[in-house]
């Protein structure tokens, strides 16, 4: 039997693609369908110049979409093959299917969480994830050629200090604040950013410092809550720091995060201080090769909403369009 990307599949294949987090939830992704194969490319436009200089969150975006599409292949029957794929500064991934086999049950798990997991930034239960769940996270980094760290109390307080100096350091700097301002801005029919309902409520007593989606919008509707004093914090790390090594990283972030979601978990990117180059080098253990990708804070939490996606025709790129990077 062989694989047909009939309009109903491609369908199944992208929905679950965009499906993936994004930094600011710019959507930086899109998708070439030729020849029996899916290009997955990146979209330099939708890149953030402040917080990304150095393309990596936009990466770890595309990685996880690429998983994403790996996954909704595998459970449509088809194991997916990476191909090598040209070097023309866009595409970072190529997928064809291979054999056709039915997903053993791990798979079909995650597939239940790909439209469940979203970003929570609300506060998360004085609970405890237990050992054989954060065993269950490392074994889905592991799978994907990643490392996951979980932080004892010393390094856990050494991370949330930089990560608060990196806010700060963020806050105070103009340029940050528009580009934040661009994606937070909301609007009728927006379909990318983070719309006011889902920054989550103020932290009260200003105990975790996660990255701020309503700094700009004095909102005085907006709730308060307490948060954990003691958040739990996941480091995710890949051996190399290359373009390749961060699209896998992605994948490995993805594959993370379903698994938590499959096990009940919230979960929250907490970036900042991986966003400023000197900060990022202090989290980096010089006697250790690995190169800190993702910092991830989970926990158990209330339920949050979807946050939006453009429509499918907007990251699918029209049969001879330009294939090099601008
Ligand atoms: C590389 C990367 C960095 C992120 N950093 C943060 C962050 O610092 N704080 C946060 O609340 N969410 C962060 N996010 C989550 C995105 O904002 C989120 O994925 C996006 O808004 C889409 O929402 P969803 O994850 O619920 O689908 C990050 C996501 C990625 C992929």
């Amino acid at each position: 039997m062989r694989w047909r990307l009939d309009a109903g599949t491609t369908e199944t294949l992208l929905r679950a693609a965009v499906a993936a987090p994004s930094i600011h939830n710019t959507q930086p992704w899109r998708f070439h369908i030729h020849d029996g194969v899916i290009d997955v490319r990146t979209d330099p436009a939708r890149r953030l110049r402040v917080v990304d200089r150095d393309h990596r969150a936009m990466l770890l975006s595309v990685g996880a979409a690429v998983f994403n599409l790996r996954l909704a292949m595998a459970l449509d029957g088809w194991l997916p093959v990476l191909r090598p794929f040209p070097a023309d500064g866009l595409t970072v991934a190529r997928i064809e299917p291979g054999r056709s086999g039915a997903p053993g049950p791990g798979l079909r798990a995650l597939g239940t969480a790909l439209f469940r997991r979203h970003t929570n930034r609300g506060p998360y239960a004085r609970a405890v994830v237990p050992a054989r769940v954060i065993d269950e996270l490392r074994a889905a980094a592991a799978a994907e050629g990643a490392e996951l760290t979980v932080l004892d109390r010393v390094r856990r307080e050494a991370l949330l200090t930089l990560t608060a100096a990196a806010d700060a350091a963020q806050r105070r700097d103009p340029a940050y604040r528009r580009e934040l301002a661009t994606w937070t801005a909301g609007g009728p029919g927006r379909r990318d950013g983070i719309p006011a309902e889902l920054t989550g409520p103020r932290d009260v007593h200003g105990w975790l410092p996660a990255r701020d989606f309503g700094l700009l919008s004095a909102d005085p509707g907006r709730p308060a809550a307490v948060f954990e004093p003691h958040p739990q914090l996941v480091v995710l790390s890949s051996r190399a720091d290359g373009r390749t090594a961060r699209v896998r990283a992605g994948q490995a972030m993805q594959r993370v995060l379903l698994s938590a979601t499959v096990r009940g978990l919230a979960a929250q990117p907490m970036t900042q201080a991986l966003e400023i180059p000197r900060l990022r080098r202090a989290i980096a253990d010089p006697a250790d090769p690995w190169a800190p990708q993702m910092i991830l804070r989970i926990g158990y939490g209330m339920p949050v909403p979807a946050s939006p996606r453009r429509d499918l025709s907007e990251v699918v790129v029209a049969a001879g369009a330009p294939t090099t990077a601008v």
